[in-house]
Formats: C-alpha cells, structure tokens, sequence
C-alpha cells in the first residue's frame, strides 16, 4: 500500500488554501477584546496591563477585524496578527495602509513559526482557530500563550466543546462523508447544504426525540452563511474538547483558568436550584463548570488563561463593583416622567428591549433612580461615581449616600447573574449632533467596503443599510446634518439613490428632502443608541 503520509507543512498549507479560496468575514468578537479581559483580570485580582500601551497578538487573525479596530482606538498601543491565508492577510493591510494606521502588523505566517524572539504580548487573542486545526498546531497555540504572553498577561482562546458537539457532530459526519470525493470548496458545499436538505426533509414528519433534534441542527446549520459552514463544518478538521481536557493541555504548559468570557457561566448560582445545591460543595473551579457543561449540554468556549504564577482570588466583594463601569439593557415600566419615584411604590425594569418576561423590580427609590441611569445609558458603560452622581440628581436632596450603598449592594450580584455588563473603560453618548461624527473605521467600512456592518466603540458589529452607507460617507465632524441631506438629495437626482414612499418613486426635489431628512434623523438616533457616534 502506498499511503503518503502528509508533512506538518503539506497539513498547513491545505489549510492556507482553504481560506484562500473562501476567505473568512472577520468580524470584531467584543468578548475577546483586551478591554473584556482586562475587566476580567481585574475582577479576579489580577492587576491586568494598561491597555493604552498594551501589546496585543492575535493568533488566526484573517484579515484582522478583530484588531483593527482597536489600533484606531489605542494609538498607543501595538497590535500584531498572524494568519496562514495569505489572501486574508493581504486584504487586512490593504485596510491597514488605508486608514493610515502605523501601530499594527499583519503577518503571513503559520504560528508553528512564533518563537520567543517574536515578542512579548500582554493580551493573545485566539478566536475560533484552536478547534480547526491539526493537534500539532493546537499545542503551538498554547505554548505562544505561555512562551509569548507577559507576566500578568491574559490569553483568550475559544473553542468547539463536548458535550454539546456531539449532536452537530453527526451531522457533520453526514456531510463529511456526502462530499467525500468532491474537491473545491464551493461544489462541497452545495452539496454539504443538499445533504442539511436532505436531513430536513426526512425528519420533518418524525416526532421521535432523536429526529426532533437532528432536525433543529439542520435547520439551524441551514441557516449559516457560506463562509461559516464551509469552515466550520467542512474543513479537515474540527476538534471539540472536554473543558477539563483543555484545563489540562493550559496547565501542561504552565497557564492557568482565569475565567470565562461569559462571567455568568461560571456560577452554579445561575443553574436550577438543584443543580446549584449539588454543585455547591465542588471547590474546584474547573470541576464545577465541566459539570455544568454536562447538564447545559454546552458547545463553545471561550476561556481566559494567565499564567500559573499569577495569584488570583475568587472572592467577589460587593466593594468591588466601584472599580468598574457598568450597562445594564432595561427598559422601565413606565418613563420617569410619569412616576413619583418616591411614593409609587414597585417599579419593574424589563431587560432587553421588550422581553416582559424577565425584569427585576424594586421599590427603593435610590435603586429606581440607580435603573433610570442604566436605562438613560445603554450602551455607555458609566462608571460608578457617574452613575451616583447622576442618580443623586434626579433628588431635590442629597440621596449620595443611600444610592452607592443600593449600587454596591446588587452590582457584582447582578453583574454575576450576566444581567449588567462591566468594563474597565467608561464611555459617553455625544451631547451634541449636529455635526455627527463616525470613527474613520466605520466611515472606512462604510465607503470603501461591501460590509453592511461597521464596528462600533463596543467592538460590535452593527448592521448598516445601503442608504445608510451614503449617509456615513459624510459624517466626519465637519458637516451638518443639512449639508449631509443637501449631498444625498443631489445623488439622489443624479439617479445615484433612490427613495419612494408608499412603494411610489420620489422625483420632486422637495419631496427627496423631506424623505432624506426623516431618515437621516431615524438614522442618527440609530448611531447613537448604537454607539457609533464619536
Ligand atoms: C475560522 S478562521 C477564524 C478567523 C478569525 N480568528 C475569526 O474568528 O474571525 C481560522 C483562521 O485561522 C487561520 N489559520 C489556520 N491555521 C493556521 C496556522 N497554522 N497559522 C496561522 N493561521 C492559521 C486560517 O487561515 C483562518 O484565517
């Protein structure tokens, strides 16, 4: 039998090709920014390095939405990618020298070449890579982590997880083998997406538990752009660990859990109450949350390590919610114009936009006046002297005092349950609109790019329409919003851009202006409420 066996270089470079091929969207993964690990690092003691002068890598980066973004922001600080697709790699600096930004790399290179020399990083950042390549590229990516990662640095890497991939797993193999002995990309994928079909259509009369999930999978996997299913689902390889078995490839190479991306998985509390009184008496961090993993049949991670010098403590004070700002998405009852927060007594705040189903209530007035700030905020993480301050203000009198002890009484409870966000850096919503003003990247993203999304200050990516796009090509500080309706209103009667109400086309100029101005003025409060606006 002559069966070649494939090189460690012949295994990267079939993996080079495929992103070659179909190059992955790179997108911006707010819980992998340095600004989410540094808040974790500090919640759990550790004493996390600055981020204006941060060193940042990440490993698997594409074409680099996932730090771009940061290099705008951070000047200061230094940002290096790595990626085998040299496609990718050269798309992102394509961006890089168009936005003129001089304190950011990308390299086409494999991490199996990062050695010590390579520098030393204070956030390593893995998204979506450790999962989907071969077993000796995966130990690399731990040892960077070590070798490469600075004394209370903070390492992210996220991965496929058992036991939750066993489902999708099975699906995965149907596919696998249907494509069998198909070569390009984009004819597996027809067929991969025939066989989803396939799957559907034969279980959809079927009411046996086992068919009832095999056909929430298909439809669900039915439902994934291109690029992910192909990458996801048909690459070579996909490997899903045990929590504890990917503990124990960190400890091996001296790193240890700092946290999860998502705080609230790490708490028992959250599980039922039966489950939290079993879990209660397992002290073992690692442990208790494999347990859960279990019972929540959970499918991805994405852990924080540090190294195994690095002492941490567990212990979350309620002292220590002031070392932080926080947003908290709620929507209360009724507005504060309407209330008399002193005598009306319970007051519900739902959370999320109109879910009525999960809310939290209170009748303390400093705590409603706690909610109004959170709720006048979304998006804008406020710090807790701000959040005092602007609660006491809703008083005639002086409530300071009751109101940071209500605030230090539920935020780390409320941050733990996964309902309040924290973060280490504050922000503002911009007082004044009427020049608006958008972050070269998103005007970038917007302009120049077929992306119809645009990074926000949150490392999010916010949906944008065409008509959108137009709009953000103008909003660089300097004009109003009536010279922006003036240039749209002229594209739009050189027949660049169309606009009709009630499915009739506008052709008057008047007519355009009205219509461009009412949504031009929807679109601002979008950016806003968004974050976009700078
Ligand atoms: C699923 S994509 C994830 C990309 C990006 N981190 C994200 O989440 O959007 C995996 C990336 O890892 C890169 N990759 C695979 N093997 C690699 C290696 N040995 N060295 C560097 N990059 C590699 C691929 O080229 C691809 O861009």
């Amino acid at each position: 039998m002559n069966q070649e066996v494939a090189s460690d270089q012949d295994v990267i470079d079939r993996n080079d090709n495929s992103y070659d091929r179909m190059p992955y969207e790179s997108f911006p993964y707010k819980q992998s920014s340095m600004e989410h690990l540094a808040t974790m690092g500090q919640l759990f003691g550790m004493n996390p390095p600055a981020l204006d002068t941060a060193r940042v890598l990440e490993l698997g980066s594409a074409e680099g939405g996932n730090i771009i973004p940061f290099a705008e922001q951070y000047p200061k600080a230094k940002f290096v990618g790595v990626d085998l697709s040299e496609i990718q790699i050269a798309s992102g600096k394509k961006h890089i020298e168009n936005l003129k930004l001089d304190n950011i790399e990308l390299h086409h290179m494999s991490i199996t070449d990062i050695d010590k020399e390579f520098g030393e990083f204070d956030y390593i950042i893995c998204h979506g890579v450790l999962s989907w390549v071969p077993d000796f590229v995966a130990d690399k990516i731990l040892e960077v982590c070590n070798e490469n990662l600075s004394e209370n640095g903070i390492a992210y890497i996220s991965y496929n997880t058992l036991p939750g991939w066993n489902m999708i797993r099975t699906i995965r193999d149907m596919m696998l083998y249907h494509v069998k002995n198909i070569k390009t990309p984009e004819d597996k994928l027809v067929q991969a997406r025939a066989m989803i079909n396939f799957v559907k259509d034969s279980l959809k009369d079927s009411n046996t538990p086992h068919s009832v999930v095999l056909a929430q999978e298909a439809d669900l996997l039915a439902r994934h752009s291109d690029h992910y299913l192909v990458h996801e689902h048909l690459e070579d390889n996909n490997k899903q660990y045990y929590f504890n078995e990917f503990m124990e490839i960190a400890s091996n190479n001296k790193l240890q859990y700092l946290a999860d991306s998502s705080l609230s998985t790490m708490y028992v509390g959250n599980m039922s109450e039966a489950v939290a009184q079993k879990l209660d008496g397992v002290n073992d961090l690692v442990r208790s949350e494999q347990y859960m993993d279990f019972i929540n049949n959970r499918r991805f991670r994405s852990s924080l390590l540090c190294h195994s010098s690095v002492q941490l403590s567990r212990h979350l004070t309620n002292d220590l919610i002031k070392k932080f700002a926080m947003t908290f998405n709620l929507v209360p009852e009724k507005p504060i114009s309407e209330i008399n927060i002193e005598s009306d007594g319970v007051l519900k705040f739902f959370i999320g936009s109109d879910d009525q189903e999960r809310f939290v209530e209170t009748s303390s007035p400093e705590f409603k006046a706690i909610l109004y700030v959170f709720y006048d905020n979304v998006g804008f993480p406020q710090s807790f002297d701000s959040i005092v301050k602007k609660a006491n203000e809703i008083f005639k009198d002086d409530r300071k005092e009751k109101i940071e002890s209500d605030l230090v009484e539920n935020g780390i409870n409320l941050a733990v349950k996964g309902l309040m966000n924290i973060s280490l850096v504050e922000r503002n919503r911009r007082k004044d609109i009427d020049k608006p003003k958008l972050s070269k990247l998103a005007r970038y993203q917007a302009k120049d790019t077929e992306s119809l999304w645009a990074t926000n200050l949150n490392h999010e990516a916010i949906a944008i329409e065409v008509f959108e796009k137009y709009c953000m090509g103008y909003m660089d500080g300097e004009n109003t919003k009536e010279q922006i309706v003036e240039n749209l209103v002229e594209r739009a009667i050189n027949k660049e851009l169309h606009f009709s109400k009630a499915d009739v086309a506008l052709e008057k100029e008047e007519e355009i202006c009205i219509e461009v101005t009412r949504q031009l003025d929807l679109f601002i409060e979008k950016l806003d409420k968004n974050v976009l606006l700078v």
